[in-house]
């Protein structure tokens, strides 16, 4: 199997919403929630479980309660609104792709993390801060397969229900909920604002490493 390099994975990774309904290998699922362990964590606290959710009538559950949400706070909240700006509309726009569709995805990985998330600013940074390069690694290990992802929080408003239908403990948040599979759209360079708007230099400000 050929895996992309890690700069062609990083430049070509995006949100892939539209993903096919054939089901995704058990060793590239187990693939890349073996990199998302590999990631850093504080003290290397490694205080992560990742919940691959294959079975339709789960899928079908856990697409329900997303879809619940998507409708309240993106179709008749958000984007009714009428005050996004263009920009901020498409990206609610792309997200209902999936609030319509998450159940179809073939798999649907829950990231979960031990604890809460604390008030402290060094221990509250610490706590996302322990998860999202494990998210993004098993983003990239997709990627670097051919697979689509795309991080979504949305589930959070209705977290209970989700921890309730995959019999996650009390003692574990959950942090992410990931569709994985073969990707419907094209890969392509995501749109970002060049870095060299937002590098300073020595100080603040100073946009050149010279100047
Ligand atoms: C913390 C975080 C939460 C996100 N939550 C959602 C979500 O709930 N639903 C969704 O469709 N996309 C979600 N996204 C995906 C972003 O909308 C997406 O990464 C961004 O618009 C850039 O898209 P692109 O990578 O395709 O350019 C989330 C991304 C991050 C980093």
């Amino acid at each position: 199997m050929s895996e992309l390099s890690a700069h062609e994975a990083i430049y070509s990774l995006r949100a892939m919403r539209r993903l096919r309904r054939d089901p995704v290998a058990d060793e590239d699922l187990r693939y890349i929630v073996n990199a998302a362990t590999q990631a850093p964590s504080a003290s290397n606290s490694q205080d992560w479980a990742f919940i691959v959710v294959t079975d339709p009538a789960l899928r079908q559950q856990l697409g329900e309660i997303y879809r619940r949400i998507g409708i309240e706070r993106i179709r008749d909240g958000a984007l009714a609104s009428g005050r996004l700006s263009e920009d901020m509309a498409k990206v609610y726009r792309r997200a209902m792709i999936l609030v319509e569709n998450l159940a179809e995805a073939p798999a649907l990985i829950v990231v979960a993390l031990r604890g809460s998330h604390p008030e402290n600013g060094v221990e509250g940074c610490a706590y996302y801060g322990s998860i999202f390069p494990a998210i993004q690694n098993l983003m990239l290990a997709a990627r670097s397969r051919g697979l689509g992802t795309t991080l979504t929080t949305l589930h959070k408003a209705r977290e209970a229900e989700v921890k309730a239908v995959l019999g996650i403990p009390d003692e574990f948040d959950t942090v992410a909920l990931i569709p994985v599979g073969h990707p419907r759209g094209r890969w392509g360079r995501p749109l970002r604002t060049p870095s060299s708007e937002i590098t300073h230099w020595d100080r603040w400000g100073q946009r050149s490493a010279n100047s």
